[in-house]
């Protein structure tokens, strides 16, 4: 019946219609941020490698089974800006608001930076776009981005280090090894310096595991050359702020970066037996 009502549209409203047909397939893309929200899997921007980037969110509903080959996809309300690079997680508190955090933004679909906001909130529900206030928002995280947050379950979300990027692709960058933190119940944002003895890292993937540590897994320093030791694992205490760092045994990998994690439950259990 779908593809019928396609067809007819089609025959009536000839190019107009072929625009919204390739509206129902994203274009392949890298460097979206996605969540999971209840059975829906989203994502968000991603850079399409032509000119200007995609506010676009789409999802995936995961409820029924599909073929992986044609995937249903479902447009979205679009983000208020092109987006890249940035992270998100979903609110443990009513399960449907999604907090995007850091990132390079552009006016949408155009080449002109735009960095209005640190933070934008999206409601699944109501597929509305907010831009929170946040308290005491520290600006040196403006434009941060190549990094990955969690939130933990009282709604508190942690974003380790990441790179500056200015509006120019040669501006001089920083690449940091600061914790922030916004609480989501209050909004307060704030920022936990480290010591030295903690890697700068960006493109590095961040795991919560249900004990509250953050488990970092590979990632780099400032420059791309610089690669961290992805055999050293640093992990962050959420309960106590504290850091330490864990040889990982076993086959060696090589140390890479941008690649991503999920943790199975089956191997949790190991490794908290071993630990
Ligand atoms: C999935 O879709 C592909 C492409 O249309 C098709 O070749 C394949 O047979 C489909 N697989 C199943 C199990 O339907
Ligand atoms: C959110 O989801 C978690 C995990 O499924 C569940 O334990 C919690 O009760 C849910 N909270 C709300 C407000 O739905
Ligand atoms: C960055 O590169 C562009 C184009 O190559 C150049 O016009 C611009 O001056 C450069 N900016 C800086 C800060 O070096
Ligand atoms: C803001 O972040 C920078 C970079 O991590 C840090 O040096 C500075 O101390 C932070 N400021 C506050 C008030 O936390
Ligand atoms: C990386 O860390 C592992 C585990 O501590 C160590 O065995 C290895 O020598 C290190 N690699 C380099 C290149 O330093």
């Amino acid at each position: 019946m779908k593809s019928l009502y396609y067809i007819l549209f089609f025959v009536v409203f000839n190019s107009v219609s072929f625009f919204v047909i390739c509206q129902n397939i994203p274009s392949p893309r890298r460097e979206q941020a996605s969540t999971l929200v209840g059975t829906r899997l989203y994502f968000f921007g991603g850079d399409t490698s032509s000119i200007g980037f995609p506010n676009e969110v789409w999802y995936l509903d995961l409820s029924s089974s599909f073929n992986i080959s044609m995937p249903p996809w479902h447009s979205d309300i679009a983000m208020p800006v092109g987006y890249i690079l940035g992270t998100s997680c979903l609110s443990p508190i009513d399960n449907s608001t999604v907090f995007l955090i850091g990132g390079r933004t552009w006016i949408a679909n155009t080449n002109t930076f735009s960095y209005t906001s640190s933070v934008y909130k999206f409601d699944s529900k109501t597929s509305q776009w907010r831009t929170p206030t946040i308290n005491n928002f520290n600006s040196s995280f403006e434009a941060r981005n190549e990094m990955q947050a969690v939130i933990d379950n009282y709604g508190k979300i942690f974003v380790f280090g990441g790179i500056n990027r200015g509006n120019d692709d040669n501006i001089t960058t920083t690449a940091y090894n600061d914790m922030s933190i916004l609480d989501i119940t209050t909004m307060i944002w704030s920022t936990q310096t480290q010591s030295q003895s903690v890697l700068v890292n960006v493109d590095y993937t961040a795991t919560l595991l249900p004990s509250g540590l953050i488990v970092y897994i590979g990632g780099r320093g400032s420059s791309t050359a610089n690669l961290n030791n992805i055999s050293q694992i640093q992990i962050f205490d959420t309960k106590s702020y504290t850091w330490s760092t864990k040889s990982a045994s076993g086959s060696t990998i090589a140390s890479r970066v941008s690649h991503s994690a999920v943790l199975r439950w089956k191997y949790y259990h190991i490794w908290r037996f071993n630990n």
